[in-house]
């Protein structure tokens, strides 16, 4: 199979929204609709990304500490969003359970994910002299991190909520 270092055709991108935007458009919105909101909106989207940036990896031929960061950054972040879907969101629908525990756990991973981004970044910078399939990873994870900072914020009131109970 020939490398691919371009953009699948589908799904189309979808506007990056800012931190404030996020917040503002759903603050006073049912918690099972920002749920709903955040799976379609962001999970779905992170998984593509994550897609993308695995055949990205491959194709430039990433390998060592670096592709070792990728891998880990794609492990925390996938095993994060199953742990959102199967166990933390269910809590917050229900309102039952050890939900502060939970919420918890769930705000330690989104800085350990935030972390890991980070060193990608610092490794990846956009715009820097180099392969062109190192330059498409440093936009991919630009793109990435433009969708984390929205997702994570939303999560995050969803998460101080159910602790305040
Ligand atoms: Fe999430
Ligand atoms: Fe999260």
């Amino acid at each position: 199979m020939t490398a691919k270092l371009v953009t699948p055709a589908a799904p189309p991108p979808v506007p990056h929204v800012t931190v404030e935007d996020a917040i503002a458009d759903w603050i006073d919105r049912p918690v099972g609709e920002v749920i709903d909101h955040i799976l379609s909106r962001y999970h779905g989207p992170a998984r593509r990304q994550l897609g993308e940036l695995r055949a990205l990896a491959a194709a430039a031929a990433i390998d060592g500490a670096l592709a070792d960061k990728l891998a880990l950054f794609d492990e925390e972040l996938t095993q994060h969003m199953v742990k959102e879907e199967r166990v933390a969101f269910q809590m917050l629908r229900a309102a039952g359970g050890h939900v502060g525990v939970a919420m918890r756990v769930m705000e330690h991973e989104h800085v350990l994910i935030d972390r890991l981004l980070a060193e990608l970044r610092d490794a990846l910078p956009v715009g820097a002299d180099g392969p062109p399939g190192r330059a498409q990873l440093a936009i991919l994870l630009a793109e990435i991190e433009a969708d984390l900072a929205p997702h994570a914020a939303l999560e995050e009131i969803l998460f101080a909520g159910a602790k305040a109970r």
